[in-house]
């Protein structure tokens, strides 16, 4: 198959990682694709087009004869890349990442509120208001205690949840999301919601919109600083498995959150090819769904991808022409772990083009690319996240000794990372 994979993140390096082993792959492409991606190997190249460029897609895709799609981001998808290359520019490919409808489930923190309480599926409490209904938030904010939990409803790049331990901070923030678009359009509906004290942990189902079959779980370290503080960031690392998350737990997900989410999804009529994210919580034993996201998690992929034993081409092929049913996916039992690298100043401003040297002395990693780029013959930095470093191990420890160990060998100017991945487990 010739596929093309969307995205330039770690996660799409990731996956084309994982893609460009399947001797099912004859050529793959990326686009945009980062310098990582394109030192796939001989049948992987990357392509220079834009993820929302839809009408360059649809040609690229023609004029190539890809036979997938697999959508790295949201964004595209909440815009309707599925819809459009198959029902507009009329292509006969299989896509992996949901039509418009289904990618509400993470371009609507309403929408996915409401489907999930129409599907019994447990999550937080919650309320949504709007402009005019301002006074009604403030209401609300009193029924609730501390802390209170304040999500615009559109996309807004990560940022657009504020948990805030004050109500006047709290009545103050609503305003400004929903009179004063503190998040633009995204925040013109707020939902607020009750706050759920617990350890999350993330897990993936690759669906056909009617059968389903489960990723290794992961957790991710969303904080830029030492003991989760500071603000949030894309992701400072992760590990797989996660050991809290036993057989009696994953029983529960599967049952409570993921057949009623892949089973709602189809009865709603909302056709689901591709990844299901569930951001979920644990409450004295009990999962709950903090968020959906129609993608796979970044960093999350960086170790889910190395843990997937089975082939990743296989699967996806099948997701794609409705045959999941009876496939199962082999895990490799080892521990995984990715520590992300970031340039100094992160989430804040920081600078780009900071010459990166030392790569090739890393040993025992899988380094994955998220910012960085070419300038000349040198690989410089380009974002603020800027490499995962994967490794193994037969535990965490081991598995971030590694990770750690890599990291030790790269080198560029204000180079920052968390030294206790994985602290909480
Ligand atoms: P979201 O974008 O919905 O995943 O929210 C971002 C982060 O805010 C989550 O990863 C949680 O750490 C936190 N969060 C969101 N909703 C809640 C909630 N109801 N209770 C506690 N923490 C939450
Ligand atoms: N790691 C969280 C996310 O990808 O949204």
């Amino acid at each position: 198959m010739n596929i093309l994979v969307l995205g330039s993140g770690g996660r799409e390096h990731a996956i084309s990682w994982k893609i460009a082993q399947s001797d099912k792959c004859t050529k793959l492409f990326v686009a945009p694709g980062n310098p990582g991606t394109a030192q796939l190997g001989e049948k992987a190249a990357n392509v220079e087009l834009g993820v929302n460029d839809f009408e360059g897609i649809a040609k690229f895709v023609q004029d190539n004869a890809v036979d997938m799609v697999v959508v790295g981001p949201e964004d595209p998808l909440v815009n309707g890349i599925h819809d459009y290359l198959i029902d507009e520019a009329k292509l006969d490919v299989k896509v992996i990442g949901p039509r418009k409808g289904g990618a509400q489930l993470e371009g609507s923190k309403d929408f996915s509120k409401q489907f999930m309480q129409r599907q019994n599926i447990p999550t937080a409490g919650y309320a949504t208001f709007t402009k005019d209904t301002l006074e009604d938030g403030f209401a609300f904010l009193e029924t609730l205690k501390a802390p209170y939990v304040l999500k615009a409803d559109g996309l807004a790049a990560g940022k657009g949840v504020l948990i805030l331990n004050d109500i006047k901070e709290a009545k103050d923030e609503l305003k400004l999301m929903l009179e004063d678009a503190k998040f633009g359009d995204a925040s013109s509906r707020v939902v607020i919601e009750e706050f759920l004290d617990g350890v999350e942990f993330s897990v993936f189902a690759l669906t056909d919109g009617k059968n389903y079959v489960l990723l290794p779980e992961a957790k991710d370290y969303k904080r830029i600083g030492e003991g989760d503080t500071g603000l949030n960031t894309g992701g400072m690392g992760a590990i797989s498995p996660v050991p809290f998350v036993d057989e009696a737990m994953m029983t529960k997900v599967r049952e409570r959150i993921v057949e009623p989410t892949i089973n709602g999804l189809s009865s709603e009529n909302l056709p689901y090819v591709g990844f299901v994210f569930f951001g979920l919580i644990n409450v004295n034993g009990d999962p709950f769904v903090i968020e959906y996201n129609c993608r796979m998690g970044d960093p999350e992929t960086e170790v889910v991808m190395p843990r997937l034993k089975s082939d990743f081409v296989d699967l996806l092929d099948a997701a794609g022409s409705g045959n999941l049913a009876g496939k199962s996916v082999e895990f490799d039992n080892r521990t995984a772990s990715t520590v992300m690298v970031v340039s100094g100043g992160y989430p804040g401003s920081y600078p780009k083009g900071k010459s990166i040297s030392g790569l090739e002395n890393v040993e025992n990693c899988v380094v994955f690319h998220a910012g960085t780029k070419m300038d000349g013959e040198n690989l410089v930095t380009s974002g603020g996240r800027v490499m995962a470093f994967t490794a193994y191990g037969s535990d965490k420890k081991e598995a971030l000794e590694q990770s750690y160990e890599g990291i030790k060998r790269v080198c560029f100017d204000g180079i920052t990372f968390r030294k206790d991945i994985g602290f909480d487990l």
